[in-house]
């Protein structure tokens, strides 16, 4: 008797050990949803959509909101990206990326030596692009929008006026960036550390802003009086964007790259962004191994995904750039047998070292640049996911690049502007705060987009909407998108379970793959460092926050709202 007790207890013992870590699924929601950095931002966009709003309706509502609740990233001063799918199946992709001003030249951030000025670039009215998020958000209305901006605008101006709550990580965040945002306005601003969490931030110069634009229109801001207010703060700290910059500024329609996974359609975001073509070149490299036999975060799936990553980085930095600038071999690019015979010297034995890759070869290539067009010519980033109740889903991300940008922030109008300036390549050779190398298709140019890394995707199963995926995060967006879309596809986790996984990221260079700390095995790590590979666990200790819908064999939708942040997801 006492033996077969001891038998069962046993059985009891490895079944306990050999379960699997519980699975979660995020929120479920039968017909609409949206899943930003903040939940009052989601709110406000669900309650556009329950109102009969449509994706374009919330964007517009979920991008000002998170203005107004999240400063670190969400913002007017900056830029972004958007992809959509309509329920048609349409797809495409709206660029609203900041632009260098007129007065931008190549070498504007070099001293008389050819030397990188130190936070030039970052800091402070030198480093600010012309914001493009009030074009976006307006062309985006104007092509797809079906409720009044005034409807749109209505809760979001409330929010301002009546505040919202401030989270434990935003107290953090306010402590962290305090004294150089305070350094940078030469006075404390409305975001600083002596605001606790729990206390209710009001930002009444934002509100009094949105009125005018909800008023107005978009011209309000390249136009009109905020343009005015803009362009005087701006010159007043040192800045270069003048009336016409503003007066020129427009957002582009651009087609979305588009490409095949297994039974996937990934649709993901094209130059000025490196994103699309990157995810793409990462996923066809790593597509002819069978990467879910691997197992997730195993050390084989790392080895390939990281030596995808590597040459896909070494391409970016040579190949892109503005496209409106520079002639970008796109399709040559993701030729089958060119990444083929990129993926030729990877070995499981060791990795491959990445002085000894390079940008590939294309046939038939040469890089045209243009220095200037006619202009006659007509470090926080945050990313949300919406699908509407009629099937239509946008993707977006939009930033002011650093935390809280170039820490200038425009007190009378109530926003930060961006620093984003330093996603240029100011110098060949010299890495920007993300570390990403470029050279001239890169440079500086007047009215030029400098390019990004920003992945907002969308993904297709069987010809039906799928996922909606993306992500802040620099150098990294481009990399956790990729893993998230494999931890569902090829390692069957449901969203909310995918988009919390570890991250582990490699770009090429610096050769180091960076991983979160405390989140992967010992013994993992243990291997690689044996086979010669090379952590890096304190330099990028988040990696990504990605904010994702997915479509479960229901129809019903899951959120995966992050947990590194105070994400949340929203809907009915
Ligand atoms: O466009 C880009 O790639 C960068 N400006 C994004 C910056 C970013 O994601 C910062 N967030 N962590």
């Amino acid at each position: 008797m006492k033996i077969k007790l001891y038998f069962i207890l046993f059985l009891c013992i490895i079944f306990s050990c050999k379960k699997e870590a519980p699975i979660t699924r995020g929120l479920i929601t039968k017909n609409a949803m949206v899943v930003s950095a903040r939940a009052e931002a989601s709110k406000i966009g669900s309650d556009i959509l329950e109102q009969g709003g449509n994706a374009f309706d919330a964007m517009f509502a979920t991008e000002m909101a998170l203005a107004v609740t999240y400063p670190y990233a969400g913002n007017l001063g900056g830029g972004g990206f958007m992809v959509y799918r309509l329920n048609t199946g349409e797809t495409g992709a709206l660029d609203y990326r900041e632009k260098a001003p007129l007065a931008a030249s190549r070498d504007m951030y070099l001293d008389s030596l050819g030397n990188v000025i130190p936070n030039k670039s970052t800091v402070g009215a030198y480093a600010v692009g012309v914001p493009g998020t009030i074009a976006g958000i307006f062309t985006a209305h104007e092509r797809f929008g079906s409720l009044p901006i005034e409807t749109l605008l209505k809760p979001v101006i409330a929010l301002a006026e009546n505040g919202f709550t401030v989270t434990k990580k935003q107290h953090k965040r306010f402590m962290k960036y305090d004294s150089i945002i305070t350094a940078v306005n030469g006075k404390t601003t409305l975001v600083n550390k002596d605001v606790p969490a729990q206390s209710t931030f009001k930002n009444v110069a934002l509100a009094e802003t949105l009125k005018r634009i909800s008023k107005h229109g978009r011209d309000e801001f390249y136009k009109g009086e905020t343009a005015k207010q803009l362009v005087a703060f701006l010159s007043e700290k040192g800045g270069i964007i003048t009336s016409e910059d503003l007066a020129l500024y427009e957002a582009q329609w651009r087609d979305p790259i588009r490409f095949a996974y297994d039974d996937l359609t990934i649709i993901s975001m094209s130059p000025p962004s490196s994103g699309g073509l990157c995810l793409a070149q990462i996923m066809k490299m790593t597509e002819p191994f069978d990467v879910s036999q691997y197992g997730q975060n195993s050390l084989e799936a790392i080895q390939v995904m990281v030596e995808a990553e590597k040459q896909a980085y070494a391409d970016r930095s040579y190949y892109l750039g503005d496209p409106d600038f520079v002639n970008i071999p796109v399709d040559k690019l993701l030729d089958h047998t060119y990444l083929n015979n990129r993926m030729q010297h990877f070995s499981f034995d060791k990795p491959t070292p990445s002085d000894s890759i390079s940008y590939g070869t294309l046939p038939n290539y040469t890089m045209e640049i243009k220095d200037n067009i006619s202009y006659q010519e007509h470090n926080e980033t945050t990313h949300y996911s919406i699908v509407d109740q009629f099937g239509n889903a946008v993707a977006v991300t939009t930033t002011l690049n650093g935390a809280y940008g170039s820490k200038l922030y425009a007190e009378n109008l109530g926003f930060f502007l961006n620093n984003e300036m330093d996603d240029f390549s100011s110098k060949p050779g010299v890495p920007n705060v993300y570390g990403l190398l470029g050279g001239k298709a890169n440079a500086i140019a007047p009215q030029k987009r400098m390019l990004s890394a920003m992945t907002p995707t969308i993904v297709e199963k069987n010809g039906e909407l799928y996922m909606v995926v993306g992500t802040p995060g620099g150098s990294t967006i481009i990399t956790s998108v990729f893993q998230t879309i494999l931890n569902v596809h090829e390692f069957g986790m449901t969203m909310h379970d995918a988009v919390n996984a570890p991250r582990f990221h490699h770009q090429w260079l610096p050769e180091e793959i960076r991983m979160e700390p405390n989140r992967f095995d010992d013994t993992l790590l243990e291997q690689l460092k044996n086979l010669g590979y090379t952590i890096n666990e304190t330099r990028t200790p988040v990696i990504g926050k990605v904010d994702a819908i997915l479509i479960l064999n229901d129809g019903t939708l899951e959120g995966g709202a992050d947990y590194r942040g105070d994400d949340a997801a929203v809907g009915f």
